[in-house]
Formats: structure tokens, sequence, C-alpha cells
């Protein structure tokens, strides 16, 4: 029963998509189980590019089934949109590949309007969200206000249910100087909606636990990353879901013991969008380069991703969360040419060594970094395959994370192609 969740380590991009495309050719399906269309999962396959926001990252393979879970919030426009993309890509042939779950819930306009105007109340203090609905939707969810996909299904049930909504909502958006949304409108977007998706909807707990029976390779696709997580991560700078592994089970609806395997992803450097703590973050010519050479921006907003060393203390805490089991470092080509790296091991609070993740945003006030250096490399490695053909410097490197991380290296990402990897084990396995 080899399945394995996919997880980010750090505040999301890590490469979560490219390397679920890759496993992805060996796998029966795909569920994404958290987030919503605040993720963006870039794909490149011979120079073309797709940029996944919803639709797991396994649907650029024809062999592999993809299932939107119970737990993501889904906007159905950006849905829709993107199904037309992939169709237009020629991806998608077979309707069939993409379930969603019918207990999913949807990402209404009046979600995203609440986001960006509470934000902008927030001003100094805002959480730098994608603007896309994400937190509004699961308090919903949490408030049982929530509206879910299944009820596009019933037209009827889904008119009730706005009909009883759409006064709160309203009120809500006035208080916050905004303007109401109209239903009629809305209604009328939600047929279209409707006509587009209704084909997808189903009962995908049935559908998941059937391919489970037959002994199907399930690989469940992580969103954002564990800084991220709202109860894990640098809290209130989070998103609103459980980033981490746990959230799988809950979030697709199958237990603990359907899963063998939680592999980790990790950049070779740390990046973020958004605001919030970010400890190793470089305002100097090293941050530069790896916002440069690393094409670090958001896939989601167009924003530059803030850049830093690699913090070893929030990947101990990822690894802890997720119980990883295995690792792939992404990005390693990245740092090609700096002539010195710096590996962040534990920081100084109040004068007191930290070397795990302190829980409060506070502590994050008066923070000085311990780092370990480590001798970089010249050449370029972006088409190396075999890990015997890396630098020696490169080699050191991956294995001082392996060994701060406390799990082993599956494999190593040197480019955006699809084929530009080093294998090293099954992650499966
Ligand atoms: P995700 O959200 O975790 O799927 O990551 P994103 O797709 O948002 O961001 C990762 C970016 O890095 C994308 O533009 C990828 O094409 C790119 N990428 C992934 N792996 C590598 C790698 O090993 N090297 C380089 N240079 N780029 C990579
Ligand atoms: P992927 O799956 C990076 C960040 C936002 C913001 C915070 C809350 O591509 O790794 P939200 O809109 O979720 O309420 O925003 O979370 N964020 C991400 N950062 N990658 C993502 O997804 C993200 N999804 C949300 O920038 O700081
Ligand atoms: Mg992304």
């Amino acid at each position: 029963m080899p399945n394995a969740i996919v997880v980010g380590m750090q505040w999301g991009d890590e490469g979560k998509g490219k390397i679920i495309d890759i496993l992805s050719a060996t796998a029966d399906v795909v569920i994404r189980f958290q987030g919503g269309a605040n993720a963006g999962h870039t794909v490149v396959v011979d120079g073309k590019q797709s940029v996944l926001h919803l639709v797991p990252s396994g649907i650029l393979h024809d062999n592999c089934k993809c299932v939107i879970g119970n737990g993501v919030v889904i906007d159905p426009d950006s849905l829709i949109g993107e199904v037309d993309a992939l169709k237009e890509g020629g991806y998608l042939k077979n309707d069939e590949r993409l379930s969603i779950s019918d207990r999913a819930h949807l990402v209404l306009p009046y979600h995203k309007v609440i986001d960006q105007l509470r934000e902008k109340q927030l001003g100094k203090a805002s959480i730098g969200t994608t603007g896309r609905g994400i937190g509004p939707c699961y308090e919903d969810k949490a408030a049982r206000l929530g509206v879910r996909a299944g009820e596009l299904k019933r037209f009827d049930l889904f008119e009730e249910r706005l009909n009883q909504i759409m006064s709160i909502k309203n009120k809500q958006i006035e208080d916050l100087g905004g303007d109401r949304i109209d239903l009629d409108k809305l209604l009328m977007d939600a047929k279209g909606w409707s006509e587009s998706l209704k084909s997808h909807i189903v009962d995908a707990e049935e559908f998941i636990h059937e391919s489970l029976d037959k002994g199907d390779k399930i690989l469940f696709e992580g969103a954002q990353g564990a800084m991220l997580d709202i109860d894990h991560g640098t809290f209130p700078f989070v998103t609103s879901s459980n980033t981490v592994a746990g959230g799988a089970c809950a979030g697709s609806g199958v237990g603990p013991t359907a899963i063998d395997q939680v592999v980790g992803i990790i950049k070779a450097y740390t990046t973020r969008v958004g605001n919030g703590p970010f400890p190793t973050e470089l305002d100097d010519s090293v941050g530069e380069h790896l916002q440069v050479t690393g094409g670090e921006v958001g896939a989601t907003t167009g924003r530059k991703r803030r850049c830093g060393w690699f913090d070893a203390v929030i990947a101990k805490h990822a690894a802890r969360t997720n119980g990883v089991t295995q690792l792939v470092i992404t990005k390693l080509d990245v740092l090609s040419g700096l002539k010195n790296l710096k590996l962040c091991t534990g920081y100084r609070i109040d004068g007191k060594e930290v070397r795990t993740m302190p829980s409060s945003i506070k502590s994050y006030d008066n923070i000085e970094l311990i780092y370990e250096d480590m001798p970089g490399w010249e050449d370029d490695i972006s088409s190396i395959r075999n890990y015997d053909d890396l630098p020696n410097e490169a080699k050191s490197y991956v294995q001082r994370i392996s060994d701060v991380v406390g799990a082993p290296i599956a494999m190593i990402s040197v480019g955006v192609e699809r084929d530009a990897h080093i294998a090293m084990r099954n992650p499966f396995e």
C-alpha cells in the first residue's frame, strides 16, 4: 500500500508542484487535501509552463486520476479557468480524470471581498494574504455557514442556503466599508458554475476508498508549507488550514493507517511571500541573487518573494510536525556561484540558545542567529543527473541538511524541467 503525503516544509513555494508531477508518473491517484486558489504550483514540461492553483499537479500525466478533496476550499471561477486552460493545453482529455469532493467548501465572491477589506483595515498589521478569500471561507466552514460543492448539484439547496447566508455576509461587508453583493447576480453566476462543474462533483470519499481497496498508489498533495500552518506556523501570519501531513487524513477522508510515507519538500534556501517573521531573511546582494536566479516571484499574486539562508530550526520543526520520512531538496542549482553558504542551526533569544521553533512571534523581536558556514561551488549543476557528479561542496551541503533535519534524501532538484533532478531513492518505499 505505497501511499505518500507530499508537503512543503517552509513558507510554501518549495517546488511541490514540480515534485508531485515527477512522482505522478508512477502514481494512480493524486489528492489535494487543503488550501485553495491561494496555492500556485508550477510545473514545466518541455518548456511549457502550467500553473495549478486547485487542480492536483498529477493532472499532466494521463495515467493519473486527480481528486480535489473535502479539505480544499474551491473558488469555482478559478477552477473553471484552470480546467479550460488545461484542456487548451491538451492535458485534460478525459473529464473523468478530475473529481471534486461534494464535501469541499466553496469560496464565494463575498469571501474574497471580506478578505481584501479586512487586510485593508489591518493596515500595517496585515497578513499579506493572497486576497483569494481563503480565511473567510474556512471561517464560514467552522461557523457552519459555508456552502459546499455538492450543493451546486442541487441548485434548489444552493439557493436556499444563499438566501439564509447573504444578509449575514452583506452586513459583514458593510461593516468593513464595502459594497453589498447582489444575490441575484451571484445565483446567476452559480448556475454557470454548476453547469461547468457538476459532472466532476462526486462522493470523493467513496472513490478514494475504492482506490485504497484496489491497492492503488496514492499521493496526497499539500499546499503552502509547515510555517504557514494555522497551528504550527508563525501565527497569525499563516494561512487558515492545517498544511501539515496530519491534514491529509481529515482533508481527504482516510485514516492515518492508510499512509506509508511523508515526503517533505524543502528548498535549499528559504523564501516567504506575505508578511510575518522570517529570521534568516537577507536584504543584501545574496538575497538578490536568490530572488533573481531563483525566479522568486509569487505564482499566484506576482509578488516578489522574500529570500534568505536555509533555516534548520524551521526545517526541524517541519520534520517533526509532519513526521517527514524523506526529503526532496529543491533549487540546489540556484546556490551555484555563491562562494560561501550559511545555514542557520539555532537562534539566540534574550541571550538564551534556542534550537526549536518558538511558538510566539514576540520571540522574534530580539533574535540573534547562530550560523554554520559552508563552502559554496562555482559550477552550474543544472545538467547533473547523478549524485556522484555533484561538486563535493554541494554534496556536503545537502548531507548537512539531511543530518540536521534527520531524514534521508529521496531526490535533489536542480532545475525547473521535469527531468532536472537527481533520484536517490524511491519516495514511495
Ligand atoms: P510550489 O508552490 O511548492 O509548487 O512551488 P512554486 O511552483 O510556487 O515555486 C517553485 C518555483 O521554482 C517554480 O517556478 C518552479 O518552476 C521552480 N522550480 C522548482 N524546482 C526547481 C529547481 O530545482 N530549480 C529551479 N531553478 N527552479 C525550480
Ligand atoms: P503554495 O501552495 C506561499 C501565504 C500568503 C500569506 C499567508 C496567508 O504555492 O506553496 P492566505 O491567502 O492563505 O490567507 O494568505 O499565506 N500563502 C502562500 N505563500 N505559497 C503558497 O502556496 C501560499 N498560500 C498562501 O502569502 O502570507
Ligand atoms: Mg507556489
